[in-house]
């Protein structure tokens, strides 16, 4: 233990703990201060809170309080404290991630440690298998083995609100049709099911899509156009094993697994692009035209409406990237949130207008644009894994063969009771009941959040996600991955924004990732888990204000070393 009672940081085993800190602070306060011996204090003590320092005096929580009116939101001036921490994590580098706790535990995790800078620490586990190497815990598995060392188990997961959770509410909404609560199984149904998918699904999916985004149009869907796949990331996945030897670009922030499904496939080459908040993250058509003439990229991946950011790329843009895409670049679309668009009316009529690139294809079978979307969101089934590919008949030929390999299919009685669910009439109905209860679940939350003094950036116009800039609270709570831990001892669970960044083990310092001050909340779940989540953070603010800072930042529950069961978590 330190001497102020918190336990002693976990010694690396891979490079030394580095002592910068302790020189370089009183000379870095004196010069951003003016001289208040209490926030001086508190700095240092913060400091070493983070660093594991014996050196620095510990301040009582009063003496942090009174330096620190914590009202929310605050200006700079009403937060001196926090800016002098802040700025200590500023470009000159004096505050790393080594300082803080949070990230040490990241770092600690299996497959996570600095790649190609330091040497990379041995997973003795990793070894027992002879040829294996751990991909690292994604941000899903990492989350959930976080929740469970806080205590999260299967049996408990009802006193817990899960903000983490990349899953819509699957229960009654109002006005929706009734869930599907049992499912035919003819004899057929026990076979396999073509690798393409059921015909019968596939024109049925293809007869949706017409209708909804293709009515006058001369080429239209047909079952060739479409292929089955068993969920998202299987589509994503049989796309990315016939994608050449090519560079495939995809932005940052992106839904996280994009780079994981893009590394397995080693043939491809992933080149990443960030893109810019100040200009809400949008997605840039003349950066992209540049890329491909610059750099030769070949194909473009994409969620649109995006995971994390709440964005979409619509209208008069979405209709320039499929130009795009015909000018000779494939465009790969996932469109897993295109009902979740939120009109800015709240008459009748706004309601039940969805996003698809499919609206903006001049020819089914020569323009090079690829569709991913299924029952996981739109129609709140996540767990039955049926989901599908839209694209030219050649590209669906090349799927069947990368299915027939990967995953084997979709399953097969599934399929038969999906048919009942992709008819426009059923469409129509549960369009618009989803469309209304998503739009008040995001505003009674941006509302929640706007009372708290946690404004977003950028309010989320489509899915159900809210990318949450924690950077004017003061430090530690400013960066994602510590307030995602002090959430957690409050049973919450947030997802980190570094893990939608690029493959962050493989960044020096963590917190120089764009999304380390970031967390990403979802409004998935019902109202009362929200509030229940909103409560919390409610709380850890209130405890800011009354106790100061000292109680964050550290005492974090060790990682789970055994194996865990991670059923009850939804993914991201
Ligand atoms: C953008 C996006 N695409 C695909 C998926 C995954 O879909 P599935 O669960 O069907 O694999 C998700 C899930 O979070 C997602 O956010």
């Amino acid at each position: 233990m330190s001497h102020n009672g918190h336990p002693a940081s976990t010694p690396r085993t891979s490079w030394k703990q580095p002592r910068l800190l302790h020189f370089r602070l009183p000379s870095l306060f004196k010069s951003h201060t003016s001289s208040s011996t209490s926030s001086f204090a508190a700095a240092d003590r913060a400091a070493s809170t983070a660093s594991g320092s014996e050196a620095a005096p510990t301040p009582d929580a009063a003496s942090i309080s009174s330096a620190v009116p914590l009202t929310y939101p605050h200006t700079e001036k009403e937060l001196p404290l926090a800016i002098q921490i802040q700025n200590l994590q500023g470009s000159d580098g004096a505050i790393h991630e080594d300082y803080s706790e949070a990230h040490k535990l990241f770092r600690d995790h299996a497959g996570h440690a600095p790649k190609g800078v330091l040497p990379q620490t041995i997973n003795p586990d990793e070894e027992t298998v002879p040829g294996i190497v751990h991909p690292g815990s994604t941000g899903v598995i990492y989350c959930s083995d976080r929740a469970m060392a806080n205590g999260f188990n299967y049996a408990n997961s009802h006193d817990w609100a899960n903000l983490g959770q990349g899953a819509p509410e699957v229960g009654e909404i109002p006005n929706a049709p009734p869930r599907p609560t049992s499912i035919d199984m003819p004899t057929d149904s026990l076979e396999y099911a073509p690798t393409t998918g059921v015909k019968d699904l596939r024109t049925a999916v293809a007869d949706l899509y017409n209708h909804t985004y293709r009515v006058g149009k001369e080429s239209q869907y047909t079952f060739e156009n479409v292929c089955i796949v068993p969920g998202g990331r299987a589509g994503l996945s049989r796309v990315a094993a016939v994608v050449g030897d090519v560079y495939t670009s995809y932005q940052i922030p992106d839904y996280t697994a994009y780079d994981q499904v893009l590394s397995a496939f080693r043939r491809l080459v992933p080149v990443p692009t960030a893109l810019d908040p100040e200009n809400h993250y949008r997605f840039d058509i003349k950066q992209a035209e540049k890329d491909i003439r610059t750099q030769g990229i070949a194909v473009i991946i994409a969620s649109n409406p995006r995971n994390p950011t709440g964005q979409v790329i619509k209208d008069k843009e979405l209709s320039d990237l499929v130009e795009l895409a015909r000018e000779g670049t494939t465009v790969v679309l996932d469109e897993f949130y295109s009902w979740y668009v939120y009109p800015d009316g709240d008459e009748e009529e706004d309601y039940g207008k969805s996003i698809s690139s499919a609206a903006y294809v001049d020819d089914v079978d020569t323009d090079p644009v690829v569709i991913i979307d299924g029952l996981t969101k739109n129609w709140r089934l996540p767990g039955w894994r049926i989901c599908w590919v839209i694209g030219p008949k050649n590209l669906i030929s090349a799927l069947s063969q990368s299915g027939s390999f990967l995953d084997g299919g979709a399953n097969h009685p599934m399929q038969l009771a999906a048919i009942a669910l992709v008819q426009p009439e059923y469409v129509a109905v549960a369009k618009v009941a989803l469309q209304k209860h998503f739009k008040m679940k995001r505003d009674h939350v941006l509302k929640r959040l706007h009372e708290l003094g946690l404004e977003v950036d950028c309010p989320p116009t489509s899915t159900f996600y809210i990318w949450l800039n924690l950077a004017k609270l003061p430090a530690p709570l400013n960066n994602g991955l510590t307030f995602f831990e002090e959430l957690l001892k409050e049973q919450t669970i947030v997802i980190p924004g570094i893990f939608f960044d690029i493959n962050p083990s493989h960044r020096r310092n963590l917190f120089h990732s764009p999304c380390h001050h970031f967390v990403r909340l979802s409004f998935g779940p019902p109202l009362a888990d929200l509030d229940k989540g909103l409560d919390a953070m409610e709380r850890v603010l209130r405890k800011v204000r009354k106790e100061g800072l000292r109680n964050f930042g550290h005492s974090y529950k060790p990682s789970l070393t055994s194996p865990i069961d991670l059923t009850s978590l939804s993914h991201a």
